[in-house]
């Protein structure tokens, strides 16, 4: 076992990406980033994380910037409750830490936003301190070096990373690189399909390659299918500007500003049926715009966005806003596309 963390560690020094997050131990910034890529790709993350990090270069920016512009800065990358959990998150610090970024797994673990993963990511990263941590990618890498058979998501399963993770990052000489390692083999060598593992520096070890079973695990157990949503997206415009609300919570995309919409009953509604929907805002024009489909969070949205030109104000909630005035605000990447593809 020393063997592999060895290894992995000597392998990671050698092949590591240069990101911008690997320039810094300031734990603010590995916080930030970290958030950033647990549900996003790395090149994703990339200029997201350098217009967050100028815009807020430290926890007392952030707590004190509004919520909209924490927002605005992460328009586009999804999984709102990320950006809004940072912004209570440093104001939590502010109030409970003001003088020191905490060390400890307990602390980190009361600030909103910080789960297990997170204080494990910041304490190895930023302090090079022996705590664990397992994410997807560690959870692959693991399944498949002990071939471990059981579905993942399962309790007995998390256990058993957990475990393992400890285990591992106690042997390391430097935390900080060890933990690194075993994330950056999972998104660079030991991948979801066609794993390279002729290039794997922990190969002569691998169960899952002994037993030939790289391809079917980690186990998984079935996800229901997700669930399709149809909506009707409406356009309003009048002289140049548009009609837009800003969501509510409990609706989708909360605190982000969006065009009104609302959800259709089945796939089948009908041409007519929609004209008629339209024609009760008495447009002196409308016009279907090209379909759009996007995945949140266990729904498939399909999307029909209708551009109609009127006369005076829709009796729905909204306001009249120019373009460029949109382009300042928060919208979600499915409204970003929106507007880029036909205004
Ligand atoms: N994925 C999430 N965080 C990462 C990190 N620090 N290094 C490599 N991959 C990651």
């Amino acid at each position: 076992m020393l063997q592999t963390v060895e290894s992995l560690s000597r392998w990671f020094l050698k092949i590591q990406r240069n990101l911008p997050w690997r320039m810094t131990s300031d734990p603010y910034k590995i916080w930030i980033s970290e958030v950033m890529l647990q549900q996003t790709q790395v090149t994703t993350v990339i200029p997201y994380y350098e217009r967050f990090i100028r815009a807020f270069p430290d926890i007392k920016s952030l707590a004190l910037a509004e919520e909209e512009s924490v927002l605005q800065l992460w328009a586009g990358l999804g999984y709102y409750s990320r950006a809004r959990n940072l912004h209570r998150g440093a104001q939590t610090l502010m109030k409970r830490f003001p003088f020191q970024f905490p060390q400890t797994r307990r602390e980190l673990l009361e600030i909103p936003g910080i789960g297990p993963y997170t204080a494990g990511a910041i304490l190895s990263i930023a302090f090079d301190l022996k705590e664990p941590l397992v994410d997807g990618n560690v959870e692959r890498v693991l399944s498949r070096y002990f071939a471990f058979k059981h579905p993942i998501d399962s309790s007995h399963a998390k256990n058993f990373f957990w475990q393992k993770a400890q285990e591992w990052v106690l042997m390391s000489r430097s935390p900080r690189v060890f933990n690194q390692a075993l994330m950056e083999l999972g998104s660079l060598i030991c991948t979801k399909s066609h794993p390279k593992c002729s290039l794997c520096p922990i190969q002569d070890s691998c169960e899952a390659l002994k037993q030939n079973l790289t391809n079917d695990l980690p186990k998984k157990t079935k996800k229901p299918k997700p669930k399709e949503i149809h909506q009707i997206k409406f356009i309003f415009e009048k002289s140049g500007k548009f009609w837009i609300k800003k969501n509510t919570e409990g609706e989708w995309w909360s605190g982000l500003w969006d065009f009104p919409s609302i959800e259709l009953p089945a796939t089948t509604s009908s041409p007519q049926q929609i004209a008629k929907l339209i024609e009760q805002y008495t447009p002196t024009s409308w016009k279907e715009l090209p379909h759009q489909k996007h995945t949140v969070t266990h729904h498939r949205l399909f999307v029909v966005p209708i551009h109609i030109k009127v006369t005076r104000a829709p009796s729905i909630e909204g306001q009249w806003t120019p373009l460029h005035q949109i382009k300042e605000l928060p919208v979600s990447a499915l409204v970003k596309r929106i507007i880029n593809h036909n205004f």
